[in-house]
């Protein structure tokens, strides 16, 4: 049996604890041959590829990034962009050259869209959830989250001291998309005093008057907001748009806007840090370590099994599948009733209504 393996998408910490997990339970369960693709689906349109064997995953277990390279641009079916051409033939005819059984691809909804192109084509695949921003639908968890939400919480401890000790309101902005998960937990594991995510549009007197009532009190005020949240009736704040990305919106710029509308309404000062990329880079925390290993170990299974066209999930505590489509371009949010936001509400801690 020979599989391919690739990580799409943005990268993420545990990227390379799957590889090492698929890799070696394949070769050491299975006996199989293991390539892995260069820059995610690009890497079949430009030849990219080398043999996975144990020697090459030796010390990357913690290692954040991936080996193998990735792409958030590449969709062989259009490319590159939304009116792109289709590529999808040259991508499988390597695949074929290759001799690949199966693909193993790794990496997020739109990742994951492609890989079900693949799979109607006739390549085999199984695919594991990656991004921080958790978004993912049908899994409980995608591994990366739990390393994001660290650095975020590890980043509102440290603005907490400096905001306490000048008296200030500080704004840390987070990653996630159109989802809030990131803001919400780390705000929660941060204790941020607001939280303000795309799911739940925010009133800016509300976030005021928490604040002034703050000034008054405590006398310094933590906000987490995530990059895709929005007042009542306002819109998406864009950092850039990528014309040939399939999703061409990147979000950034909401704390350093709320800065800019809050400081009038307060008399405490207001500075915003954006946390960015630092969310998405260094390496995976033990949980995401583990999580990783064994959603890699059962993406392994899955293809021994020939139980193609699945993706592996976490339900509670347990690892189990859902088919791809069901999880191509989908998106999950926060749900209104989900119970950490009730939590954070009963806590006093305002989500900006
Ligand atoms: O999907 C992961 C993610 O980090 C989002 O949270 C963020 O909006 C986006 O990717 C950033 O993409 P890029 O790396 O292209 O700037």
């Amino acid at each position: 049996m020979h599989v391919g393996i690739l990580t799409g998408g943005g990268d993420c910490p545990g990227l390379n604890a799957v590889i090492r997990a698929v890799t070696l339970a394949l070769i050491n369960e299975a006996g199989a041959r293991v390539t892995g693709i260069h820059r995610g689906f690009l890497g079949l349109l430009t030849r990219e590829s080398r043999r996975l064997d144990p020697d090459a995953v030796v010390g990357i277990l913690s290692q954040g990034g991936t080996i193998l390279g990735t792409h958030n641009r590449c969709d062989p079916f259009h490319y590159f962009g939304a009116n792109g051409a289709d590529a999808s033939g040259q991508a499988l005819a390597y695949a074929r050259e290759l001799g690949l059984d199966a693909l193993v691809v790794i990496g997020g909804d739109g990742t994951m869209a492609i890989a079900h192109g693949f799979h109607k084509l006739g390549l085999p695949v199984v695919g594991v959830p990656k991004t921080i921003d958790n978004d993912l639908c049908h899994t409980d968890r995608s591994f990366g989250f739990d390393s994001a939400v660290a650095v975020v919480a590890e980043a509102l401890d440290r603005l907490e001291t400096t905001a306490r000790s000048h008296g200030r309101v500080m704004i840390a902005e987070t990653m996630g998309r159109y989802a809030g998960w990131i803001a919400l937990e780390g705000g929660m594991a941060g204790a941020a005093d607001i939280i303000l995510l795309p799911e739940q549009p925010f009133q800016l007197e509300a976030v005021a008057q928490r604040c002034r009532e703050r000034e008054g009190r405590e006398g310094h005020t933590l906000i987490c907001i995530a990059e895709g949240a929005k007042p009542v009736g306002g819109s998406l704040t864009v950092a850039a748009t990528i014309a040939d990305s399939p999703d061409p919106l990147r979000l950034g710029g909401v704390g350093a806007l709320l800065q800019h509308q809050l400081q009038p309404l307060i008399q405490s000062e207001i500075r915003a840090t954006l946390l960015g990329h630092v969310q998405r880079g260094g390496s995976p925390t033990p949980f995401d370590r583990v999580l990783a290993t064994r959603f890699g170990w059962h993406a392994a299974q899955l293809v021994r099994r020939g139980d193609f066209g699945r993706m592996v999930t976490l339900s509670g505590s347990e690892i189990s599948s859902v088919r791809i489509e069901d999880v191509a371009n989908k998106n999950r949010p926060v749900p209104n009733d989900h119970s950490l936001l009730l939590a954070a509400r009963g806590l006093g801690i305002s989500l900006g209504a």
